[in-house]
């Protein structure tokens, strides 16, 4: 990592960690003592802090909570067993960010702000990081904009920060999910391959709807004929069909995936049939009843790999069948843990030391 930044540390007078219970944590509740925040104005940003978590003030006018000028990113980091720390592919992280910026009109972030903010805030933040398997310390890094303006334009001034929350598993079993017929997550041309709030926000509704059915997510399906997937819940889907790994190609409604990425390359170096292509409801349920629809999962940052047990399709609920302990997704789960604790060789460097 560039090593040239030093980022002024305010330390928290009392550390939070002796009140965490870290076999209960819920996902996203439980935050670190310090956050790293950086304003642009002016055309450019200004110096970097870290200071203790907690809250700010914006304007009632903040042109974020208005218009939706936010975007965010997810990223874990790992304790090995020697107690070093490592950032799991926060390039691909950085990279991802400021795609999203271009697309909602935001400035993008410099990778030494980004880098160096991370890696000078996780080594603050060291002891928060869990090290039991399936642990991790969670991070989010997000930038919004902060003029106060009710006028409809890009914002001239955004807040960068990162915030760290100690996380567990996301889900603690197999996921029932349904097709989506009706709402869409994003449609081609808009902003879904963007990490920005309000594709989050659209996606609360229908979801919803599921839960309250008795599904846990949906699969989101293509706007314009409700007949292709797109991601399930917010995770890229994947699906094996005869031995072949196959999921959505990317589009510019379907998120460009860092766990979809590095499933697919470990797939590939196995020498596993991967296809990226599109990807049908009926052909996943003729799969199914056909038997060569052998697994079904999400892949992201939070839930890593999320196995499906059911899939819903206008009214009817198809199991599928379960998973053998070497199926692929136990076994590419299993792959990426071995990594991210040092117990694999990382051969596509994807660990970053902090
Ligand atoms: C992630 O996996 O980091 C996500 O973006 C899901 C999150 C919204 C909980």
């Amino acid at each position: 990592m560039i090593d040239t930044l030093t980022i002024s540390a305010t330390r928290t007078a009392a550390s939070r960690l002796p009140e965490v219970d870290f076999d209960n944590l819920e996902f996203g509740k439980t935050f670190s003592d310090h956050m790293l925040v950086v304003d642009y104005h002016d055309g450019e940003w200004q110096e970097p802090q870290i200071v203790p978590y907690g809250d700010m003030s914006i304007s009632p006018a903040n042109s974020a909570l208005h218009y939706g000028q936010a975007i965010f990113e997810g990223m874990k980091a790992y304790k090995n067993k020697e107690g070093d720390i490592y950032i799991f592919r926060p390039a691909d992280n950085l990279h991802r960010l400021n795609a999203s910026a271009e697309r909602m009109c935001m400035p993008s972030i410099p990778e030494e702000i980004f880098m160096q903010g991370l890696r000078q805030l996780i080594q603050l933040d060291a002891e928060w990081v869990p090290s039991f398997t399936g642990s991790a310390l969670y991070i989010r890094p997000f930038m919004f904009a902060t003029d106060g303006l009710l006028g409809v334009r890009p914002s001239d001034s955004y807040r960068f920060m990162i915030i760290t929350c100690p996380v567990g598993l996301y889900y603690n079993k197999p996921l029932r999910v349904r097709f989506e017929e009706k709402y869409v997550r994003s449609a081609e041309g808009g902003a879904g391959f963007a990490k920005n709030a309000g594709n989050y926000g659209a996606a609360m509704y229908p979801t919803k709807l599921a839960q309250q059915e008795g599904y846990n997510q949906l699969i989101w399906t293509d706007a314009s004929e409700h007949k292709y997937v797109e991601e399930s819940g917010t995770m890229n889907a994947m699906f094996v069909i005869n031995g072949h790994l196959v999921t959505p190609a990317l589009s510019t409604s379907i998120l460009d995936g860092i766990t979809r990425r590095s499933v697919l390359q470990l797939a590939r170096d196995w020498g596993m049939p991967v296809e990226e292509r599109k990807v049908s409801a009926l052909e996943i349920l003729d799969a199914h009843a056909q038997g060569t629809l052998q697994e079904a999962f999400g892949v992201g940052t939070a839930a890593t790999i999320a196995p499906i047990a059911v899939i819903g399709y206008q009214g009817q609920d198809y199991t599928l069948p379960t998973v053998p302990t070497d199926a692929f997704s136990n076994r590419v789960s299993g792959a990426l843990t071995a990594i991210r604790s040092g117990e694999a060789a990382d051969t596509h460097n994807w660990m970053v030391r902090v």
